[in-house]
C-alpha cells in the first residue's frame, strides 16, 4: 500500500473506537478490532508494522502473539516475515509440555502458558500485543519467552495506554515499539 508512516497511522487511528465504561465503569476501553473490518486499515496496519520491523537492528527469527488479539494480526505479520508464529495463551488452554508464568491482576492473578521445544534456544522475537496497560500481561509474556531460552528482541503493540506503569514493567525498553499511545 503506498503512502507515508503518518497517512498509515491516520487510516488506521479513525478505526480505532473508544469506548467509555467498558468492561466496567470509569474504565475507557479502546476497541480495535475495527481495523480488522475495515481491509484498507487492515492492509495500513500490517503494511506500518513490517516498515517498523525493517528499521530494527536485529533480523527476527519468529513471532510470538498473545491471547486474544495477537492472535488476530501475529500470524501474518509471521506470514510476510516468512518465519515461525507460536502462541502465549492463558491457563489449561494449551496441550503438551508447557511453561506458564503467574502475573497479578487487579484482583487476584493470572497464568499464561506457551509449548515448550517448538523453537531453538536463542530465536529472536517478536512479541506482540494489542494493547499494553499495566504492563502486567506482555511483562510475564518477556519472561514466558525468555524460561524457554528465546531472546525477545522485540516487543510490539498497537497502542499503549500512558500512566498506569506498563512501560516501566517491560525488559528490553529500548525496543519497545508502539504505534498509538492514549492517556
Ligand atoms: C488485554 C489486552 C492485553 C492486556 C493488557 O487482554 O489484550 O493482553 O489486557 O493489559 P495489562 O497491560 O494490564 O496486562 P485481556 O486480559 O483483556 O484478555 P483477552 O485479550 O483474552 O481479552
Amino acid at each position: 500500500m503506498s503512502g507515508s508512516e503518518n497517512e498509515h497511522l491516520e487510516i488506521i487511528r479513525k478505526s480505532l473506537k473508544t469506548c467509555p465504561n467498558f468492561p466496567k465503569n470509569g474504565i475507557t476501553f479502546i476497541d480495535i478490532l475495527g481495523i480488522f473490518s475495515d481491509p484498507t486499515a487492515h492492509r495500513a496496519l500490517i503494511d506500518l508494522i513490517l516498515t517498523r520491523i525493517r528499521k530494527f537492528d536485529t533480523k527476527i527469527d519468529a513471532v510470538v502473539g498473545l491471547e486474544a488479539r495477537g492472535f488476530i494480526f501475529g500470524p501474518q505479520i509471521a506470514l510476510e516475515l516468512q518465519v515461525p508464529f507460536l502462541p502465549v495463551r492463558k491457563h489449561g488452554k494449551l496441550p503438551g509440555k508447557l511453561v506458564k508464568v503467574d502475573y497479578a491482576l487487579e484482583y487476584g492473578t493470572d497464568t499464561i502458558e506457551m509449548q515448550v521445544d517448538i523453537l531453538k534456544s536463542g530465536t529472536k522475537i517478536l512479541l506482540v500485543d494489542d494493547i499494553l496497560a499495566t504492563g502486567g500481561t506482555l511483562s510475564a509474556a518477556q519472561k514466558l519467552c525468555a524460561k524457554l531460552g528465546y531472546d525477545v528482541s522485540e516487543t510490539l503493540v498497537i497502542i499503549e495506554l500512558l500512566g498506569l506503569g506498563g512501560r516501566e514493567k517491560l525488559a528490553n525498553i529500548d525496543h519497545f515499539t508502539t504505534l498509538f499511545q492514549y492517556s
